[in-house]
């Protein structure tokens, strides 16, 4: 093999994500939160998602008290507008709905007060926490919404220091019945070594759900692009069983 076939090999996509199918996690509404900076950046990531091999995309904007004070009503106009000026621009991954990622803040009782949760498929709520503390109350917070009939998904779970993955707060999470998304990056070390374990470690326990992409911008989308061609990723994928594809 020549050194330029190494090159393109290591930057090529690669459909590794096609045994999942959907992403049920990324920020690709322009200017609503931390994500995408515009509808070109929104396109480029969609594009790239499907060269990764995913057919199927639900958008999750930040809900975050008071740094992303997004309201249902305009997420799901704005999404009806990106998805409108995205098919214009040509993408063809099928773009499935609108939901939230909700972080359990001190904003997040009144929601609760207020439900109007916007849900994957119908009927998951993807939630976060804080990555450097422990809400209090939200264990509480996450059976209330258990009891009136949500399935809560806690996003990245190998995110958050402080939950460990051996540590007794991990496992009554699980016990709990929530259902743990892992950000695929993660595999790859895209957030430090410590989460990367902590994902293969949870993936061991069979206590992963759902794998999300979590992209924002197109730097994400070439972590993706360069993730596509790791073997121990795709063998991952192959190994375990996730409910991407029910969605
Ligand atoms: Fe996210």
């Amino acid at each position: 093999m020549t050194m330029f076939n190494l090159f393109k090999k290591k930057h090529s996509p690669t459909p590794i994500f096609s045994v999942l199918g959907t992403d049920m996690h990324c920020h690709l509404i322009p200017q609503v939160d931390d994500g995408s900076k515009c509808l070109e950046e929104s396109v480029d990531c969609l594009n790239m998602l499907q060269s990764v091999g995913y057919n199927k995309v639900i958008i999750t904007p930040h809900f975050q008290h008071p740094r992303f004070p997004n309201k249902e009503e305009d997420i799901q106009r704005r999404y009806a507008e990106l998805h409108r000026q995205a098919t214009e621009a040509g993408v063809s991954i099928e773009m499935a709905g609108v939901a939230g990622e909700y972080r359990i803040d001190s904003g997040f009782k009144q929601r609760l007060d207020e439900p109007r949760f916007l849900k994957i498929a119908d009927k998951y709520v993807l939630v976060e926490f804080s990555l450097n503390q422990q809400m209090m109350g939200s264990d509480e917070m996450i059976f209330d919404m258990q009891m009136m009939g949500y399935e809560v998904i806690l996003a990245h779970p190998e995110r958050y220091p402080y939950l460990g993955v051996m540590g007794q707060r991990m496992e009554q999470l699980k016990e709990n019945g929530v259902l743990f998304q892992i950000n695929v990056l993660s595999l790859g070390g895209f957030y430090g070594e410590e989460p990367k374990q902590r994902a293969y470690e949870m993936l061991e326990r069979g206590w992963v759900e759902f794998m999300g992409t979590d992209t924002h911008n197109t730097m994400y989308g070439q972590a993706l692009v360069d993730l596509s061609n790791d073997r121990k990723v795709q063998k991952v994928l192959e190994k375990y069983t996730f409910l991407n594809n029910t969605l």
